[in-house]
């Protein structure tokens, strides 16, 4: 078994690009294997035949390996599936759901199964059936997150006493820096996803990444979590929704302030009131928009200037 990243994805840098709904297409993606890290597809928003397009698409902007994120909550997972296996796609991250339901039979098709975790007692459940990696993703994190709210700086920890597969930190992660940090706790790599929401390859509305640079600390925040719990921007729609969970309203209450495709209006359609705006904490930290590679390349050299400084710092 490789716990080595750059072994287990054939990869240069143990740098993972988040699938990401109406953020990560093809060009996100095959932008970043074509740098050196790992891109994903974010399978989460797209139609079966969409999905197909992209991955071929990728395939021909890329010689590199990249994978495709599943959400599996969200229906026709097997249609997806089938897909990702015709279209030869070397590694799949499942998220928002059971492990045990997918992984067996992405294994017998020899597929890399990586499943996203916000807990140690799921880590575990992703080991048991089958995963090669798990994805520690803390409370800081953009997009859908765990009830228990635990952070990355806990969570990697506990994850990684939990687990013998290798441990991917997510959740915060937007320097070389941080990714330091991650690695310190254990991690053997990292998954970055706000921070490439940034960047022109990024499928998403202008105006959402331009909200994203402005957005300052406390600026996110953790709602839903009667529905599916997700971190976004606080906006108009927010407030709804929050002031409803507050007084007390039932999931049904909530599922119909939701109403559909609020994803889809915020980040891709730019409606920034009423639209739901997903992104992390590390949005704070996020200045400009610059291309996909710059961003990993600039993470890759700012840990390993971090490391230096901390060996310097040793023989103070
Ligand atoms: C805009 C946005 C959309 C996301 N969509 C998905 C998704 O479709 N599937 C998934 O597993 N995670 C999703 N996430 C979570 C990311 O995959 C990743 O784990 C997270 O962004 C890492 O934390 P960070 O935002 O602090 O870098 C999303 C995150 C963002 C910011």
């Amino acid at each position: 078994m490789a716990y080595n990243l750059t072994t287990l994805f054939k990869i240069q840098y143990p740098i993972i690009q988040a699938g990401m709904v109406w953020a990560s297409g093809w060009r996100l993606a095959s932008a970043v294997s074509n740098a050196g890290g790992l891109g994903l597809i974010g399978a989460g928003s797209m139609y079966p035949d969409v999905l197909r397009e992209h991955i071929q698409q990728c395939k021909a902007a890329t010689g590199k390996p990249f994978g495709v994120n599943v959400p599996l909550m969200y229906p026709g997972i097997e249609e997806i599936m089938n897909i990702i296996v015709e279209e030869k796609v070397p590694i799949v991250f499942t998220s928002a759901g059971n492990p045990k339901t997918w992984t067996p039979w992405l294994k017998e098709k020899k597929i890399t199964v990586v499943h996203v975790v916000s807990s140690s007692k799921f880590a575990s459940k992703a080991q048991e059936a089958g995963c090669d990696a798990v994805v520690a993703e803390g409370f800081e994190a953009g997009g859908h997150n765990g009830r228990e709210e635990t952070t990355t700086m806990v969570l990697v920890p506990a994850v990684k006493e939990a687990v013998t597969i290798p441990v991917i930190a997510a959740g915060g992660i937007a320097t070389g820096r941080q990714m330091l940090a991650a690695m310190v706790l254990g991690a053997a790599g990292v998954q970055v996803g706000s921070r490439f929401v940034c960047t022109p390859e990024a499928s998403s509305h202008m105006a959402f990444k331009e909200a994203v640079i402005k957005a300052g600390e406390g600026d996110t925040v953790l709602s839903m979590k009667k529905l599916v719990p997700v971190r976004l921007l606080k906006n108009a729609f927010f407030e709804e929704i929050h002031a409803a969970e507050l007084r007390g309203a039932d999931e049904e209450e909530m599922k119909k302030i939701l109403g559909r495709a609020r994803a889809k209006k915020g980040m891709f359609e730019g409606d920034l009131d009423y639209g739901e705006l997903e992104i992390g904490q590390v949005s704070a930290l996020i200045k400009q928009i610059k291309p996909a590679a710059e961003v990993l390349t600039e993470i890759w050299n700012d840990y390993q200037s971090a490391l230096q400084g901390l060996q310097l710092r040793k023989n103070e």
